[in-house]
C-alpha cells in the first residue's frame, strides 16, 4: 500500500488504493478460507517457547513499504506456529468462542468504514443501529423491552459501567457484594472505582448463598449467571428481593451464559432478570461475534449518564439527541454493532438456538462418558456447555495430566479449582465442533491418564 504514496497525486493514490484493496482483500479472504479448512489439524495450543516467535521477527521496521501479501506469507511462516487456535473446533479451554462468517465479514466492513462514534452526529447510523441491535438481542434473550442498551469492549468494562452507576446512586456505601465465584473483573472494577469487595460463600452447587448475604454498606450486588469456573447460576430473583429491600443496585454478569437465553429451555437461569438494575452479556463469548462485543443494559439510563457524562466544549452540539458516549467510560465507539447485527440477521433466532443447542448437547454427551467411566469423576452440575471433571488421584496428577493432554496439540482444555481441588474443564462453543472432536478429547484424556 505504501506504493500508493509513490504514485504521488491524489486521484492516482485513490485508484491504486482501490485496486490493491480488492486484490489483497481477496488474497486475505482466500487465506482465511484455507485456514478454516486446516484449522482442525493445527496444534490447538501453540507449541512454542517464550520468545521463540519474537526471535523470528525483524528487530527493526522496514524503510520501504512492502506488499501486503508479504504479511500473509509471514503469517504462515512466522506467526502461525505461535498462535493458539481459538477458532479450532478442538479448542475446549476457558469459554470456547467462535467468530462466525457474518461477524468476520462485518468486522472487515467496520474497519473499512472506520466510523468513530464520539457523538450521534459523527455517525447517526452507528448509534441508532447499536440501539436497535441491542433491543433485538434483548428480545431474543428475554430482557424486558425499553431498557437502555449499549456495546462495550468486554464484560470487564460493562461491569465497570454498572458499578459506576451503582456507586453514583449510593455514594455513601462503599461495598460491592458478590459470590466467591464471581469473575475477577468485579474485583478489578471495584479497585478502579475505589469500592470494596465482599465475597459471599457459595453453596454445594457453587451458587451464592443467600443466607450468607450481608448487604451492610453495600451499594451493589453482582450476581453471576454462568460463573467462570463451573457455570453455576446465582439465584437472581431472591437476590433481587434482598436488593430491593435494602435499596441496593443489582448487576448481573451473564457474560457467558446470557447467550444461552435465546433457548427457552435455559430461561430458568434468568428468572427475576426484569428486576435487576444492569446486565452484561458477551456475544463475543457464545453468540458467534468477533472479539470486542459485550452487550450492556440498564433500566436506569439517567443514573448511568450522570455517572459518566462529561462534555467538553468541542463536543457540544445543538442536536436534540444524547450520544452514547455519555453513558460509559469510552468516548469513541466503533461500529461494532454492525457485526452483531450481521450475526442476528444471518442466523436469526433459529440459527442461534441451533448453535447453543449443539454446544450444550455435545457437553452433555461428554458428561455422560465421564460419568460412566470408572476412575473419573464429575465435579459440578452442568447447566450449559462446560463440563467440570477430574481423574482419580492427586491435584498434581490432574495438573500433569492436563499438561500432557495439551502438549499433544490435538485438543486444548483448561482447569479451575472447585472446593479447593484441581478440576479439568471441557468447554464447547465452536460452531464447527462435532461429536468426533469431543470424542477425540475424551480419547486423548484417557490415553494420557493411563
Ligand atoms: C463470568 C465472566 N464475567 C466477566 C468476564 C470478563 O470478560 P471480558 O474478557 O469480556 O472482559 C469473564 C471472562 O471469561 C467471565 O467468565
Amino acid at each position: 500500500m505504501l506504493r500508493c504514496v509513490c504514485v504521488g497525486r491524489g486521484r492516482h493514490v485513490a485508484e491504486e488504493h482501490g485496486k490493491t484493496l480488492a486484490r489483497d482483500g481477496l488474497a486475505t479472504l482466500e487465506w482465511l478460507e484455507r485456514y478454516f479448512e486446516r484449522v482442525r489439524e493445527l496444534p490447538v495450543l501453540a507449541q512454542v517457547e517464550p520468545g521463540e516467535i519474537r526471535a523470528r521477527l525483524p528487530e527493526h521496521p522496514p524503510e520501504q513499504g512492502e506488499p501486503f501479501t508479504n504479511l500473509l506469507r509471514d503469517l504462515d511462516d512466522v506467526l502461525l506456529p505461535g498462535l493458539t487456535h481459538w477458532q479450532s473446533p478442538r479448542f475446549f479451554a476457558y469459554f470456547a468462542t467462535c467468530a462466525s462468517e457474518p461477524a468476520i465479514l462485518a468486522e472487515l466492513l467496520v474497519a473499512g468504514l472506520n466510523n468513530v462514534g464520539i457523538l450521534w452526529r459523527t455517525s447517526p447510523a452507528l448509534q441508532e443501529l447499536e440501539q436497535v441491535t441491542l433491543a433485538w438481542l434483548a428480545e431474543l434473550i428475554g430482557v424486558p423491552a425499553g431498557w437502555h442498551g449499549q456495546l462495550e469492549d468486554g464484560a470487564s468494562i460493562s461491569t465497570i459501567a454498572g458499578l459506576a452507576a451503582a456507586r453514583h446512586t449510593r455514594p455513601d456505601r462503599p461495598v460491592v457484594v458478590c459470590s466467591e465465584h464471581a469473575h475477577s473483573s468485579v474485583e478489578k472494577a471495584c479497585r478502579l472505582l475505589g469500592l470494596e469487595v465482599r465475597k459471599t460463600p457459595a453453596d454445594e452447587a457453587f451458587r451464592l448463598r443467600l443466607d450468607a448475604l450481608d448487604l451492610t454498606d453495600a451499594c451493589a450486588v453482582v450476581a453471576t449467571v454462568g460463573t467462570t469456573s463451573s457455570t453455576s447460576v446465582d439465584p437472581v430473583a431472591p437476590i433481587a428481593d434482598a436488593c430491593e429491600e435494602h435499596g441496593v443496585w443489582l448487576h448481573v454478569d451473564a457474560a457467558y451464559a446470557g447467550s444461552a437465553m435465546v433457548c427457552p429451555e435455559h430461561r430458568w437461569a434468568f428468572e427475576g432478570i426484569e428486576r435487576v438494575d444492569s446486565l452484561v452479556v458477551n456475544p463475543h463469548k457464545w453468540l458467534l461475534t468477533t472479539q470486542g462485543c459485550s452487550a450492556f443494559w440498564t433500566r436506569h439510563p439517567d443514573e448511568l449518564r450522570e455517572a459518566f457524562s462529561v462534555i467538553p466544549e468541542y463536543l457540544r452540539t445543538p442536536d436534540a439527541v444524547v450520544s452514547l458516549s455519555e453513558y460509559g467510560p469510552a468516548l469513541g465507539r466503533s461500529f461494532r454493532a454492525l457485526q452483531l447485527w450481521a450475526v442476528l440477521r444471518c442466523y436469526g433466532r433459529e440459527g442461534l438456538q441451533a448453535a447453543i443447542r449443539n454446544a450444550v448437547g455435545l457437553a452433555e454427551t461428554f458428561e455422560v462418558w465421564v460419568r460412566d467411566e470408572p476412575g473419573w469423576e464429575l465435579c459440578a452440575p452442568r447447566p450449559f456447555s462446560v463440563v467440570c471433571f477430574r481423574r482419580e488421584g492427586s491435584d498434581d496428577d490432574n495438573a500433569a495430566l492436563l499438561e500432557r493432554v495439551n502438549a499433544r496439540g490435538e485438543v486444548f482444555l483448561s482447569h479451575t479449582k472447585l472446593d479447593g481441588r484441581f478440576v479439568l474443564r471441557l468447554a464447547v462453543g465452536n460452531l464447527r465442533t462435532t461429536e468426533e472432536d469431543v470424542r477425540r478429547a475424551w480419547d486423548v484424556l484417557r490415553q494420557e491418564a493411563t
